[in-house]
């Protein structure tokens, strides 16, 4: 009963393809795209939160989380292929799964994109609030971290002793002007957002390029002071992992661009699996030159660093290519934001489109042509938990929805294979019984790595979903019985 209503494969791509939006994105712009998407707050921020959970070992825990996201990306790059749609995850398990499955799906979904953007617009603010006080216009500590989240004074009598934070201004400031920003209708502008992904590539090469030779084996020593550790423990190597797999996320908003592609069912796997490639190389590398560079020690210097990048680059004698790196960071991140709340956007309207959410979420405003309410009641939401919340806590919540919605994928694509083998398959995933597996049990093993805390919030917060799914979204949903 529970899982009836099943929305046909053949209906959704048969929608897409009558909303016909021109398609102009090739490979080569989808590749961008995803990379715009990926590199942000992870790898410029969270690289102190998994040195202080996993210590030098974090090197593994970007080889671990990039493995998961690898084996990911080839089962969604397939699902991709046959439902080039918007609304991804959400949307491919609609047509496998049915409604029930969809909505915790969708649901899920908000924490993969609002809770993201709030944590990227989190990490924006260390940046920036770091470079305003170096030029001696910084805020009041207060104003610089949430009340949820602690700071570490820098100067006076209490120098090094931490408090905790008030309102978190420049994070809170800048999700709501993102927001007005797809309001009056801006977004992925493919030429902007390629300058950006070149601003954060040479951002990381630099890095590279400064840190690699400074890099010393006794910094590596001891490797593992946290172990590997164990499920619900948030720390260690899996831990860590669990964290920065956030660096990751991102790139299944190539799907996302899918109706908007030329050859689809050839140039999104391709931008999938591109993006993701070139992105995991450049974190491996980054990972063991701020490593080796200056020692990752839970407790340490880098451990505690709002910008552990710059840091890095200042301790080793290059404060003026810091405060670059710095700088590109702060151009680059909020585009992240308004990836991420764009695609938060693009999932509600669909929800709402199909009953599950309120009517007025996929209403479009007249002038602007944009989805104004569900960009508003979502910006403003992005803008308070990113004034309040600390930037690992939001990242981890965000990787619990997105784990949950990436191992559901997975799923779905082996279930598809058995059900419906005759099915049009313009990419098939390489050795789909070894690596279907693997990738769904890489999100489950990421998924209990996450602290208890963070599971338990999950559930807190799928406890919720259901009840709103039970309460509202069953009854009104387009698939009811009339
Ligand atoms: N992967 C994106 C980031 O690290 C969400 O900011």
């Amino acid at each position: 009963m529970l899982f009836e209503r099943v929305k046909p494969l053949e209906h959704i791509i048969e929608s897409a393809e009558r909303k016909g939006l021109k398609r102009q994105l090739g490979a080569f712009d989808l590749t961008m795209l995803g990379i715009g998407a990926i590199i942000g707050t992870g790898i410029f921020v969270l690289t102190s939160v998994a040195a202080e959970k996993a210590g030098p070992g974090m090197m593994f825990s970007f080889v671990l989380a990039g493995f998961v996201c690898a084996l990911t990306a080839l089962v969604y790059s397939e699902i991709a292929a046959i439902v080039p749609v918007a609304g991804s995850a959400y949307t491919y398990s609609y047509a496998v799964f049915g409604e029930l499955t969809a909505w915790m799906v969708g649901w899920a979904l908000i924490l993969e994109y609002a809770v993201a953007a709030a944590a990227v617009a989190v990490g924006w603010s260390g940046y920036i609030n770091g470079f305003l006080h170096e030029i001696g216009y910084g805020l009041p500590l207060v104003l610089t971290a949430g009340p949820y989240d602690t700071i570490v004074l820098r100067s006076g009598a209490g120098m090094g002793a931490t408090s905790s934070g008030g309102f978190n201004l420049l994070a809170f400031l800048i999700s709501l002007f993102v927001t007005v920003l797809l309001i009056i209708g801006t977004s992925k502008s493919a030429r902007f957002t390629a300058v950006l992904v070149v601003v954060k590539i040479v951002a990381l090469t630099a890095f590279i390029v400064l840190a690699v030779p400074a890099v010393s084996a006794a910094n590596f020593d001891p490797l593992l002071p946290n172990g590997w550790g164990t499920p619900f423990s948030g720390v260690g190597i899996l831990g860590a992992a669990a964290s920065i797999f956030f660096a990751y996320i991102g790139f299944d908003a190539v799907s996302t661009a899918a109706e908007e592609t030329v050859n689809p069912n050839r140039n999104v796997p391709i931008g999938l699996i591109g993006s993701l490639t070139i992105c995991t190389l450049f974190y491996l590398v980054v990972a063991y030159a701020a490593v080796g560079a200056v020692g990752a020690q839970p407790g340490g210097e880098l451990s505690q660093s709002r910008e552990p990048l710059a840091y890095v680059l200042r301790a080793v004698g290059y404060p003026a290519t810091g405060n670059w790196v710095a700088s590109a960071a702060i151009i680059a991140l909020p585009s992240v934001v308004l990836m991420m709340i764009y695609g938060q956007t693009r999932v509600l309207f669909t929800m709402s489109r199909d009953g599950l959410m309120p009517g007025v979420f996929s209403r479009v405003h007249e002038r602007f042509h944009t989805p104004h309410v569900v960009t508003g009641v979502t910006g403003i939401a992005v803008a308070l938990f990113a004034a309040m919340f600390p930037v690992g806590m939001l990242a981890d919540i965000s990787n619990s929805g997105t784990l949950f919605a990436f191992f559901t994928v997975a799923m779905g694509v082996m279930i598809l294979r058995r059900r419906d083998p005759a099915l049009h398959r313009p990419f098939k995933t390489p050795m789909i019984g070894i690596v279907g597996p693997m990738a769904a049990a890489g999100c489950v093993l990421l998924f209990f790595s996450l602290g208890w805390e963070t599971i338990r919030l999950f559930l807190y917060w799928a406890a919720i979903g259901l009840f709103i799914y039970f309460g509202y979204a069953r009854r009104h949903s387009l698939l009811r019985e009339r």
